[in-house]
């Protein structure tokens, strides 16, 4: 369990961030739920792992601490897309490390959050890490994309309202795939944010973080949840798609 004195620090510095249009709030709430629920599954992971209490803790504040960077992001910049802004990773470490708002901890402990903090949105795991930080960035990580799809799986609904600041502005058009995001896929490997051209391509994107999940926990959570099944039901149907499908559900069980 998160201790309570570390999460009421968290909603008091989310709270200086507060905006007066309730559609601009929005955003910011959503980036608060966003980090509850990363904490939750984070704490899945912790539990399927077996950690011990003082190995958790570190890795649960990291966990609710790793999008700390978007609030003062969105309140300065009105996106929370960081080649349009900052790197909300580096904006976080900077801000943990000003405002003290971990607990105290041991050195190790603090240093290892701060630097999951600023390496937890990079493209892909650092690799070559102390295993105490490695494997707090990959909790870290799996636990975020397990919610982020979530999220964004609601946004794709053609009957929800579109929200682009979290479809990153990018323009739908439903028959479009960029040929290279699929083949990115297909050969196994993360498709890249500066490959997207449409929204097709986002999903692509997220599709291929199946490459990039660390723990048995988050890809048994990923088929129990459909995620695959949901985000190609987004996509045109074609041969190439199905193909796609039918690899990624293979890769997930092996
Ligand atoms: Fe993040």
């Amino acid at each position: 369990m998160a201790e309570t004195a570390a999460l009421e620090r968290f909603e008091d510095y989310v709270s200086r961030f507060e905006q007066t249009a309730p559609e601009i709030q929005a955003n910011i709430e959503l980036k608060k739920a966003h980090t509850l629920r990363v904490l939750a599954e984070a704490q899945n992971i912790i539990a399927d792992l077996g950690l011990e209490p003082d190995e958790a803790r570190p890795v649960e504040m990291a966990a609710l601490f790793h999008d700390i960077g978007r609030f003062p992001q969105f309140a300065r910049y009105g996106t929370f897309q960081d080649r349009m802004s900052v790197n909300h990773g580096l904006l976080g470490y900077k801000e943990l490390r000003k405002n003290q708002l971990l607990p105290k901890l041991s050195r190790a402990n603090t240093k290892r959050i701060l630097l999951t903090v600023l390496m937890h949105n990079r493209a892909q795991t650092v690799p070559g890490l102390p295993p105490g930080l490695d494997r707090m960035l990959r909790i870290v990580r799996d636990a975020d994309k397990l919610d982020v799809i979530a999220v964004l799986l609601k946004h794709f609904d053609p009957e929800q309202p579109s929200n682009a600041i979290v479809t990153l502005g990018l323009p739908d058009d439903p028959a479009t795939i960029s040929p290279a995001a699929l083949a990115q896929v297909r050969s196994g490997q993360m498709v890249r944010y500066e490959q997207m051209r449409c929204l097709n391509d986002f999903k692509l994107l997220l599709l291929s973080w199946v490459y990039d999940l660390n723990f048995r926990h988050t890809r048994k959570e990923y088929l129990k949840r459909g995620y695959v099944r949901q985000l190609v039901g987004t996509l045109p149907v074609s041969f190439d798609i199905e193909r796609l499908e039918q690899q990624l559900l293979k890769d997930l069980w092996f």
